[in-house]
C-alpha cells in the first residue's frame, strides 16, 4: 500500500463532499431563487473542506463505510459555511472577501445573507438527522457545537472583546479592562468555542456514524481542542502576516478591529510558539487510540496537526 498522503486525502474528500453537497442542497432554480443562489455562492466558493475531512478521518478510523459519512460530512460544511456568512456581516467582522469571492452580503444583500446563513444552519440539522447510524447522537453532537455554549458563545465573546482593553506585555496594565490572566483565559474560551467546537463536532459525528462508543469520543475531544485551537492561532498569525490574495479573505483586520487574538495578545513570536506547543499536544492526544486502532486507520488523524502548523492559507 502506498504511504498515506494528506494532500491526496484532502483533495479526494473535497471532490466527494462537494458532489454530495451539490446533490443535497436545493438547486439554483429552486424558489426563492435568490436565496438558493446566495447559499450556493458561499458554499461552492472553494473552502478547504477541513471539517468534512475530519469527519471522514474519524469515521473511517472507527470502521464506517464512506457512504455512511456522506450526510454528516455535508452537514458540518453547511453549518460551518453559515457561521462564515454571519461572521462576515457588517454587524460582526464586516468583511468583503471570503473564499476568494465577494462575501455573501456584498454579492447579494444583508437580509439575503442573513437568511442564507439561517437556511444553511437548518439544512445542516436536516442532513445530520439522515445519518444512517446513531443519527440522534450525531444531531446532538452538531447541536452542542452550534449552541450558545459552542460556536455562538465563542462568537459573542469574540465580538464583546473588541471593546475591551487588555495588557499586551507580560505585566498587568492598571488601566486595562482585563488583567493579563483574564485576557489569556478569555482568549482560550474564544478559540475553544468559536473554532475548536466546530472541529470536535465532525470528529464526533464521524466516529458516531461508525458506531463508536461514548468512551471512544474522549480522546477525540482532547484532539479537537488542541487541533482547533492550533488552527485558530494559525489563522490569527496568517491574518497578521499573509496577503489577502493568499487567504482568499481580507487580512490585517484583527488588529484594526481590536480583536483579542493570539497575535494581538501574545505577539507574533509567542503566538508561533503556542502554535507549535498545540501541534505537539494534538499529536499526543491520539496515543490512547493507538492501542485500539491500526496505524493505517489512524494515519489521516495523525497527519492533520503538522499540516496545520505549516499551513499557508
Ligand atoms: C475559517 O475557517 C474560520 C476559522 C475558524 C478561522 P477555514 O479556514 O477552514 O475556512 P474555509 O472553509 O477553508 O473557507
Ligand atoms: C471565525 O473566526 C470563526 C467563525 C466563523 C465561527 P474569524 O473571524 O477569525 O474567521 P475569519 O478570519 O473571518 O475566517
Ligand atoms: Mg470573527
Ligand atoms: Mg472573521
Ligand atoms: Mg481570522
Amino acid at each position: 500500500m502506498p504511504p498515506f498522503s494528506l494532500p491526496d486525502f484532502l483533495a479526494d474528500t473535497r471532490v466527494w463532499v462537494e458532489s454530495a453537497l451539490d446533490a443535497l442542497v436545493p438547486p439554483l432554480g429552486a424558489r426563492p431563487a435568490r436565496l438558493h443562489a446566495a447559499m450556493r455562492h458561499s458554499l461552492f466558493a472553494g473552502g478547504k473542506r477541513l471539517r468534512p475531512a475530519l469527519c471522514v478521518a474519524a469515521g473511517l478510523a472507527f470502521g464506517a463505510p464512506l457512504d455512511d459519512l456522506r450526510y454528516p460530512a455535508a452537514a458540518i460544511e453547511c453549518l460551518h459555511t453559515y457561521t462564515l456568512i454571519h461572521d462576515d456581516l457588517p454587524c460582526m467582522d464586516d468583511d468583503t472577501l471570503r473564499r476568494g469571492r465577494p462575501t455573501c452580503h456584498v454579492a447579494f444583500d444583508y437580509p439575503t445573507a442573513l437568511l442564507a446563513g439561517d437556511a444553511l444552519q437548518a439544512l445542516a440539522f436536516q442532513l445530520a438527522a439522515q445519518t444512517p447510524k446513531n443519527a440522534a447522537k450525531v444531531v446532538l453532537a452538531l447541536a452542542a457545537a452550534a449552541s450558545s455554549l459552542g460556536v455562538v458563545g465563542g462568537q459573542q465573546e469574540d465580538l464583546e472583546s473588541e471593546k475591551l482593553t487588555f495588557a499586551t506585555g507580560d505585566v498587568d496594565e492598571p488601566a486595562a479592562d482585563l488583567t493579563r490572566k483574564e485576557a489569556l483565559e478569555r482568549l482560550h474560551y474564544i478559540q475553544l468555542h468559536k473554532t475548536a467546537d466546530l472541529f470536535r463536532a465532525p470528529l464526533h459525528m464521524g466516529a458516531l456514524a461508525a458506531g463508536a462508543s461514548d468512551a471512544d469520543l474522549v480522546p477525540l475531544t482532547a484532539y479537537a481542542e488542541a487541533l482547533g485551537e492550533a488552527f485558530q492561532v494559525a489563522d490569527d498569525i496568517l491574518d497578521a502576516t499573509a496577503t489577502s490574495a493568499q487567504m482568499g479573505k481580507s487580512t490585517g483586520a484583527d488588529a484594526a478591529h481590536h480583536k483579542l487574538t493570539a497575535v494581538t495578545l501574545l505577539g507574533l513570536d509567542a503566538a508561533r510558539q503556542r502554535l507549535e506547543e498545540l501541534t505537539v499536544r494534538a499529536a499526543d492526544t491520539l496515543s490512547p487510540l493507538q492501542a485500539q486502532l491500526a496505524p493505517e486507520a489512524l494515519a489521516p488523524l495523525r497527519a492533520f496537526p503538522m499540516a496545520l502548523l505549516r499551513r499557508t492559507h
